[in-house]
């Protein structure tokens, strides 16, 4: 079989059984089973693969038709330009969690003028893709990555290594603020957001592959944030930040929250690109 004829079949295969951007799937699958580039997919199309090539290539295939998410058969996903690790033991991080990102430079970047040390604590950091890409922007920031899932910071271990910020991201396990021994500057969570009753309604990729802990919140899906809130007293320092990811319609509840918790404090609430409030940002 030739490159063009794998791609062919491959995108054949994946979208005949209904799955989504089936061209671009079939690029990334090939390109993991051949370890070559996008462009090489187009500049040796008359090149064969070899048998071992073929037997990847079916084994992905096979992995995909089952539901397995692309970024779990390729151990890899980017995430704010960053490529970083990922396996069954974490979540794949999301697009629209990039908008947390922005929201957290902009601050730090407020908070660099300051000449003070930032200090930063990624809660529920998953494979640690937002402490992560923190780390690179602020070099002089410290930072705390906090799980409560051993799987998830082993996962989280190896993109510290990855990146060369093991020394500068400290990850602790626990639940949610509990390990933090100082006050932070800023907080910064995407936590389990989900409702119970609309677990059922999500893809079988999420369902079947993605840990539970990462994913349901509860009846109203504010278990975890309510928690955290709870927890947050005296741990953000004056002029301090909070960044929480929210979940479309979950916005006016924790407006309430927020301002019970904390009513001093002044909030922004940040539409993502398709206009839903995903980020809340409080300013101590
Ligand atoms: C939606 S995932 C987000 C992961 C990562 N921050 C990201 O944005 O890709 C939520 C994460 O919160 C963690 N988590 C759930 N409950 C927690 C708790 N009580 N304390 C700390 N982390 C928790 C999960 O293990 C999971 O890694």
């Amino acid at each position: 079989m030739i490159l063009s004829e794998a791609l062919h079949s491959t995108n054949h295969t994946l979208s005949a059984a209904g799955i989504e951007d089936a061209r671009i799937e079939a690029e990334l699958l090939l390109c993991h089973a051949l370890k070559t580039s996008k462009t090489q997919l187009y500049t040796e199309t008359e090149r064969s693969l070899s048998s071992a090539e073929i037997n990847n290539l079916r084994r992905f295939i096979q992995q995909r038709l089952l539901h397995e998410p692309t970024a779990y058969i390729l151990q890899g996903c980017e995430f704010y330009g960053i490529d970083f690790y990922v396996d069954y033991r974490t979540f794949i991080p999301r697009p629209e969690t990039e908008l947390l990102v922005e929201e957290a430079t902009e601050f730090a970047h407020h908070f660099s003028s300051l000449e003070n040390q930032l200090i930063i604590a990624d809660i529920g950091t998953g494979n640690g893709a937002i402490a992560i890409s923190l780390a690179l922007a602020f070099p002089e920031a410290k930072i705390y990555a906090i799980d409560i899932s051993a799987l998830a910071l082993q996962v989280a271990e190896i993109n510290c290594r990855r990146h060369k910020v093991d020394k500068q991201v400290e990850l602790l396990q626990g639940n949610l603020l509990e390990p933090l021994t100082q006050p932070v500057d800023m907080i910064v969570a995407n936590l389990p957001y989900i409702k119970e009753c609309e677990f059922r309604d999500l893809s079988p990729e999420i369902i079947n592959f993605e840990p539970v802990v990462a994913l349901t919140g509860g009846e109203d899906g504010l278990d975890k944030i309510r928690q955290l809130l709870e927890q947050a007293q005296g741990k953000v320092n004056f002029r301090g930040c909070l960044l929480l990811e929210i979940g479309q319609g979950q916005d006016k509840t924790v407006t309430l929250l927020l301002n019970s918790y904390f009513p001093q404090a002044s909030l922004e609430l940040i539409p993502d690109l398709g206009g839903i409030n995903r980020v809340i940002k409080v300013l101590f």
